[in-house]
């Protein structure tokens, strides 16, 4: 068998990563999903260099019935829910459009961004979302920002996590 990544260069990796999520997080609870049943192993590996306060949760997917290709279904009943996560609400014409507030380019605060174009465009580097669907209008950013379902349902404002739509 050809060994393609030593374990080295993933345990090299993996600390990489947890020290740039440490420093972008600071000591911010920190909700950390994996999608199964893959990401487990290394979830196991990450969490564990990482110091903040941590919710875990699990979504499962699956799109082969068998051999057969068919419809992604998610499996989110292990989801954490996003309670106590900031999040950015926009009205737009007759929408509410909802985003995580914290740029997933290195934490900056949307709600102190911009407004134009239908775009939030952040304070920190300048990077540019668009309200509808978080897509990158304009780097450093080269992720989209995430994005939530939202229902107004009289006065109040409901969201969910677009993870945990039925599938
Ligand atoms: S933190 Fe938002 S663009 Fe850098």
């Amino acid at each position: 068998m050809k060994i393609l990544v030593s374990a080295a260069q993933i345990q090299a990796s993996v600390e990489s990563l947890a020290a740039q999520i440490q420093e972008r997080e600071g000591n911010r609870p920190l909700t950390v999903i994996a999608i199964m049943t893959g990401s487990i192993v290394f979830l196991a590996d990450l969490i564990r260099k990482l110091e903040m306060p941590l919710r875990v949760g699990v979504v499962q997917t699956s799109s082969y019935r068998g051999t057969a290709r068919g419809p992604l279904a998610i499996n989110a009943g292990m989801m954490p829910d996003i309670a106590g996560r900031d999040v950015l609400l926009v009205r737009q014409g007759g929408a509410v459009r909802a985003l995580a507030d914290r740029c997933n380019h290195r934490g900056g605060p949307l709600h102190r961004g911009a407004l134009e174009d239908g775009c939030v465009t952040c304070p920190w580097h300048a990077s540019r979302f668009r309200l509808e669907d978080g897509s990158v209008d304009r780097g450093p950013a080269t992720s989209p920002q995430p994005t939530y379902d939202v229902r107004v349902a009289g006065d109040r404002i409901e969201i969910r996590s677009a993870a945990s739509r039925p599938a």
